[in-house]
């Protein structure tokens, strides 16, 4: 079944940390640019609820603000704990606007 593109947020603003939270249908994400790739992942962390999108951005891995857990942003992958891995959504910029298709 086809699904449609959101609205998530103009690509100008995203901050220059990189990343930020954004919520699009109830649902919260988190967004980065990186180096002008756009990736966007779920926006909870699934320790304990940090929000990801609040978090910090090291080459493709993004850190929660709260106890430090990492996840590669482009495949959702908890950088020690194979078992765990975050939901990750396509993206794609129209008109400056990043957009994002859920599954
Ligand atoms: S809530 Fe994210 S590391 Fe604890």
């Amino acid at each position: 079944m086809p699904t449609d593109w959101k609205h998530v947020i103009g690509v100008s603003d995203i901050p220059a940390t990189g990343l930020v939270e954004c919520v699009v249908d109830g649902r919260i994400l988190a967004v980065y640019n990186i180096d002008g790739k756009i990736h966007a992942t779920d926006g909870i962390c699934p320790h304990q609820g940090g929000s990801l999108g609040k978090g910090s951005i090291h080459g493709c891995v993004v850190r929660c603000p709260w106890h430090g857990w990492e996840y590669d942003v482009t495949n959702g992958q908890h950088q020690s704990i194979p078992a765990i891995c975050i939901p990750t959504f396509e993206t794609r910029i129209s008109s400056d606007n990043v957009e994002v298709r859920f599954p």
